[in-house]
């Protein structure tokens, strides 16, 4: 046995998934196609120890309860296929803000199943992973591939894969932040009162077919236009779930609300740029190259935006020999 060590990175969802089908099993609700975020990065270390009774996970320096039961789960399973019982000590860090919708568990999850299963020297695919990562945390499943990437509900499974490589269709996504504490409600909890309370839940999940599919269609067309509005459609779609929710989950800011409003702005006179916002307050401008100098200068002079992070698409989750 080994160590290893992976980065990977967050991804954003153009067609979102919120809600599940199987809590237990972390089956989502509905199908969701995203996009890598190749600027910010989760970089893990999975070591194995012979004796170790428990997993230790140090996150961003700070050492996690021990019963973080994800990231055990994610590893048992990698353990099982391994015939090993070794605890593992599991060390982490992002560059950008920890739980605060910038979709760090994706990340994550992603860099810990690939460096695991590296530290055990299993040969699995990059599909095999992404249904272990899927175990620890829904979007994670998405990073383990690059580019424009879809997940589908698919029996009692799903399926994870990439539909375009980045370089198919380079757009950027340009990060507002406007926060850096972490979310008061995480999506977790969250979607699960939305499953339980929201009265527009059902709607949601009814309807999620026919805006995958659109997106998707978009996606494989460069159709800009098209994918601006289904995605933003999504988008607005589900924060309507959340915030009919009991109690409400009310993600955006002020800023947040002020950044949608020069996205539109920006659109009205005719650049290629959408919005999404995740459960947290930052937005996530999707903007054409030709668009990326004012779309990051527009949303860096909205009030309240702390900083703006421009990032291509990112790949997929990969060893790294750079343990730093
Ligand atoms: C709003 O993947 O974080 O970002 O599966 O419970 O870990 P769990 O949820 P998670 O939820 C992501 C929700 C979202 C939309 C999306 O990424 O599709």
């Amino acid at each position: 046995m080994r160590e290893a060590t992976a980065i990977a990175h967050p991804n954003v969802a153009l067609i979102k998934y919120w809600g599940k089908r199987d809590s237990a099993a972390n089956l989502p609700a509905v199908g969701s196609l995203s996009i890598g975020l190749g600027a910010l990065s989760t970089r893990t270390t999975v070591r194995f120890e012979p004796g170790a009774a428990a997993d230790t996970v140090v996150l961003n320096g700070n050492e996690l309860p021990a019963e973080n039961s994800k990231v055990t789960l994610c590893l048992d399973m990698l353990r099982q296929i391994a015939g090993v019982d070794a605890g593992a000590v599991v060390t982490s860090a992002n560059d950008f803000p920890t739980g605060a919708g910038l979709a760090s568990s994706a990340s994550g999850y992603a860099a810990l199943v690939t460096a695991g299963a590296a530290a055990l020297d299993l040969d699995l695919s990059s599909q095999q992973l992404s249904a272990i990562a899927r175990t620890g945390s829904g979007s994670a499943s998405r990073s383990l591939f690059g580019g424009f990437v879809l997940l589908r509900n698919d029996g009692d499974d799903t399926t994870c894969a990439p539909v375009l490589a980045p370089e198919e269709w380079p757009l950027a996504v340009v990060v507002a932040v406007t926060s850096d504490e972490p979310k008061a409600v995480s999506s977790r909890y969250g979607m699960e009162q939305s499953r339980l309370t929201s009265p527009y839940y059902r709607q949601w999940v009814d309807g999620h077919d026919a805006d995958l599919e659109a997106g998707l269609r978009c996606v494989m067309e460069r159709d800009f236009a098209g994918l601006a509005a289904v995605a933003e459609h999504s988008c607005l779609k589900m924060h309507a779930v959340m915030m009919a929710t009991r109690p409400p989950l009310l993600y955006w800011s002020a800023a947040t609300m002020a950044c949608l409003d020069a996205v539109r702005a920006l659109r009205g006179e005719g650049e290629e740029v959408f919005f999404t916002v995740d459960a947290g307050p930052q937005v996530k401008a999707v903007c054409t190259a030709a668009a990326i100098d004012r779309v990051a200068g527009t949303l860096q002079s909205v009030p309240g935006v702390l900083r703006v992070i421009v990032s291509h698409l990112g790949d997929g989750a990969r060893l790294t020999d750079d343990h730093d």
